[in-house]
């Protein structure tokens, strides 16, 4: 894991294996942000010439690597673009300087220390700074650099490059009480996430619904979470006809779990549902060839409320927050659940199941009615729901539906706070008749068209009456599969987590509702 400290030394005297300054895109050519007066100063003021030079112009995401000069400790500067320079006296934009920092991290791999002397006027700035460092070191290495067997004696398997060790923030102040939390809420949401990236990339034949319940309790101990696992005999007793029926078919059975932060002196109570399909096979309604290879990320809404959670109390907020992990491995067998069968769910409805691939709507469900019956003041589930999401925001953009304008378009700025991209979409009542069935009182599929609004309004009737409610989409974002860029890696992303501990802050900040 990447260690973050705030450096009390100078640029020029530094010892690390590299200085990271930001570039920007000025009117005429590139111009090096503040924070980098040392090192430009080295290069006897004309670090901007050279960055000219070699063709850097500041643009989002430019990373350049040059030689330092003498004068300064580190062997190597890093010049990484935060896209156009702000007006006279603005401050740069908290978002390009987590992507900027993210990407100058990822570059440094493989090395020990490294300098942070981007733009920081404010400890939001360094914090900013300090999670896209954190996000960006991030690598998926456990399953590489094995042994290999057939190499000739001697030759040793070297395995993947390591994440930089040490980030260094230049910028920030070591004593200054409001730079040190920034830090230390930086450090706790990316580990966090990391951790959600970590569930996320593991392999399906490791992460089952038994192992990631397993997972979620040795941390909930170490994090002082309360955890509780229904095992299956106990979701039978229980009546959860929707993670039973979707779980069935699989040898590794469902598992719901519930965690717990709680606050002496909390006044509001967050709950947090996550969908956990360990994998995705789509069940009987099989999934072609092409559209199951990164089926391992259906539970990325599960483990960003496990993050969460764990966040939530690392940071010591003022809220209760109560986590739903949903968790179940939708497999085709002679057990599964066939379409056309009808699941009896926790709330008491039937289900006729069309296409056992509309899996997640019915594990939410359970988990939806579940936690509504603790009336919490807000329910917010998380879940890779839809292709038709994907179809309507592309990778990046998540989804939110909701019961609650106000609260839905609260969620949406609080994800632009943090630098999510997120979309409030509609929950129209018309699609509801597509899903009549004449069997039960619902089916788990509606109209084709308009199908993430479909899924939306389906989990919107196992929600506890009065209880704000918000749907969140990630089905997007949740997995990225193109070349890495700022803070994103190849992978798990983390999706939604930025979004939902400052949902929790604000929550305990009275600032909602
Ligand atoms: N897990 C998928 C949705 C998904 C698609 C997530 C792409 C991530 C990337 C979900 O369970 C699913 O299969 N949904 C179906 C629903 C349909 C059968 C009504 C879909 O979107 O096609
Ligand atoms: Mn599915
Ligand atoms: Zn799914």
């Amino acid at each position: 894991m990447t260690a973050l400290t705030l450096s009390t030394a100078g640029a020029a005297t530094l010892r690390a294996d590299a200085l990271v300054v930001g570039v920007a895109k000025g009117a005429k050519g590139p111009v090096v942000a503040p924070g980098a007066e040392a090192v430009d100063k080295a290069f006897d003021g004309k670090l901007a010439d050279v960055l000219e030079t070699l063709g850097a112009c500041g643009a989002e995401g430019e990373v350049t690597k040059l030689p330092a000069p003498s004068g300064l400790k580190a062997p190597v500067v890093l010049a990484v673009g935060l896209g156009r320079a702000p007006e006279r006296d603005g401050a740069y934009d908290a978002e390009a300087l987590r992507r900027a920092a993210g990407s100058a991290a990822r570059t440094l791999s493989g090395s020990k220390k490294a300098g942070f002397a981007l733009p920081t006027e404010s400890a939001e700035d360094a914090g900013a700074i300090a999670e896209g460092a954190l996000l960006g070191a991030y690598a998926f290495t456990a399953y590489q650099g094995g042994e290999d067997r057939i190499a000739p004696k001697g030759a040793k398997n070297k395995g993947p490059k390591q994440p930089l060790a040490e980030v260094a923030l230049l910028g920030a102040k070591p004593r200054d009480k409001a730079y040190k939390a920034a830090a230390e809420r930086a450090v706790a949401v990316a580990e966090e996430i990391n951790r959600a990236r970590d569930l996320i990339n593991t392999p399906p034949n490791d992460l089952y619904p038994e192992s990631f319940a397993a997972v979620a309790t040795a941390a909930g101990k170490e994090h002082g979470v309360k955890v509780q696992v229904l095992d299956e005999k106990a979701l039978v007793k229980g009546g959860f006809g929707g993670l039973l029926g979707v779980g069935q078919g699989s040898t590794h059975g469902p598992r719901l779990v519930r965690l717990a932060y709680t606050h002496p002196k909390a006044e509001k109570t967050l709950a947090l549902v996550g969908k956990g399909i360990t994998y995705d096979s789509g069940g009987i309604s099989l999934k072609p060839a092409g559209h199951n290879e990164t089926m391992k990320c259906d539970m990325s809404g599960a483990a960003a409320v496990f993050a969460t959670v764990v966040a939530a109390s690392r940071l010591g907020l003022r809220v209760n927050v109560t986590g739903w992990l949903a968790l179940a491995e939708n497999m085709p067998s002679g057990n599964a659940t066939r379409p056309g069968d009808v699941l009896r769910m926790y709330s008491g409805k039937t289900v006729e199941v069309l296409n056992t691939d509309a899996e997640g709507r019915l594990v939410l469900a359970d988990a939806l009615t579940r936690a509504s019956e603790e009336n919490p003041d807000a329910i917010v589930d998380v879940a890779t729901l839809t292709g038709a999401m994907v179809l309507a925001l592309g990778n990046r953009t998540f989804g939110v539906m909701s019961n609650d304008d106000a609260f839905r378009t609260s969620i949406h700025e609080t994800a632009e706070e943090v630098g999510e991209a997120s979309w409030p979409m509609p929950l129209p009542a018309d699609l509801r008749k597509g899903m009549d069935s004449p069997t039960a009182d619902i089916a788990n599929m509606g109209e084709r068209m308009g199908g993430g609004l479909v899924a939306g309004l389906f989990l919107k009737e196992f929600v506890g009456e009065g209880i704000a409610w918000a749907h969140l989409d990630i089905a997007g974002p949740a997995f990225h599969e193109g070349a890495p860029y700022g803070y994103t890696p190849k992978g798990g992303t983390g999706s939604s987590v930025r979004t939902l501990v400052r949902l929790a802050e604000r929550t305990a900040d009275g600032d909602l509702g």
